[in-house]
């Protein structure tokens, strides 16, 4: 039997993130630049229920039953199971491998749960929809970040742009005018559950501050909407940096990620953030017309360890 394979892209938020937790609207699209894999071999002459589990990108090799519960690999293949009926797997080797950055706001771990809740349910004979993907994905991001609000493995299950609200049902984005992002990797861990906490101290210390610059995130990402879906991306640079200054003041930005937004203005951007739970992490700009590389050097050139470019389109 041949291997069965399965990839999910990475993702960025162009707007909203953090509000989004507290049921304001956000932006989120796919980066299919970086994927994670997830390739699934049967092994006949193994015994039954022998799961063999390589991740080389974060040094794991073992057996999946050596795996915690609590692990995102072993929930991931725990869900997908439970979903099908499965007690027992055949016997097999799970090897998953990415080039997303890990911890970076790229969606690295929803794309690895995506890619491997898909390629087990064709490994078992029968693919979930991604309705059941995208659901059981939740799950295991519930485990390791506490209160997600779905927005990640969401955009990455169906890899459309998204206008999203929490609990609600998906609306996807029409995009009538691609556009160019570059991403800067300030190279920093920022574990997205940390400023998800952070955030929320501060929030239950001052409700009535926080839920002032949410409700402004909030309208900027609508109005964001409107300016994406009227075929004007070039606008969108000003709501960026306006979605910046707010994300400064929920105290989810840092140096590092200061500089690189400086520098894609200088360089010509139209306006850049950050992305994702910030902290560390990556940022996003939005470049004029023809400046896209001057961009992405000037990001290099700032400190970024790494640059990314990416086209916006959506259905
Ligand atoms: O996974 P990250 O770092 O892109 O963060 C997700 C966005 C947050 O709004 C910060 C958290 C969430 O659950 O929506």
């Amino acid at each position: 039997m041949p291997a069965i394979s399965a990839s999910a892209p990475g993702k960025i938020i162009v707007f909203g993130e953090h509000a989004v937790v507290y049921h304001r609207p956000a932006i989120a699209a796919p980066v299919s630049v970086v994927a994670a894999r997830a390739i699934i071999r049967a092994e006949p002459g193994r015994f039954p229920g022998g799961v063999r589990i390589q991740a080389p990108g974060i040094g794991l090799e073992t057996e999946l039953d050596q795996l915690p519960q609590a692990h995102p690999l072993a929930a991931a293949v725990a869900a997908a199971c439970r979903e099908l009926g499965v007690a027992r797997l055949p016997a097999c080797t799970i090897r998953i491998t990415s080039t997303i950055p890990v911890a970076a706001g790229l969606g690295s771990g929803a794309a690895v749960s995506v890619a491997l809740i898909r390629a087990l349910s064709s490994f078992l004979g029968r693919p979930l929809p991604d309705e059941r993907v995208n659901a059981l994905a939740y799950e295991v991001e519930t485990i390791h970040h506490g209160t997600p609000s779905g927005i990640d493995n969401t955009v990455i299950t169906y890899r459309r742009a998204v206008y999203f609200f929490r609990d609600r049902p998906i609306e996807f984005l029409q995009v009538p005018r691609p556009f160019t992002i570059v991403i800067g990797d300030t190279g920093i861990a920022s574990p997205t559950a940390a400023a998800v906490t952070r955030v929320r101290q501060s929030w239950q210390a001052d409700p009535p501050r926080y839920e002032r610059l949410f409700d402004r995130a909030g309208q900027v990402a609508e109005q964001a909407r409107r300016r994406l879906e009227g075929g004007e991306p070039q606008a969108l640079g000003s709501l960026m940096d306006e979605n910046h200054a707010i994300l400064c003041e929920l105290g989810v930005s840092s140096p590092e990620l200061d500089r690189l937004v400086a520098a894609a203005r200088a360089a010509g951007a139209l306006g850049a953030k950050l992305s994702g739970g910030g902290r560390g992490g990556n940022m996003i700009a939005l470049p004029a017309p023809g400046r896209t590389e001057e961009v992405a050097r000037a990001l290099a050139a700032a400190g970024a360890r790494r640059t990314l470019i990416t086209e916006i389109h959506g259905a």
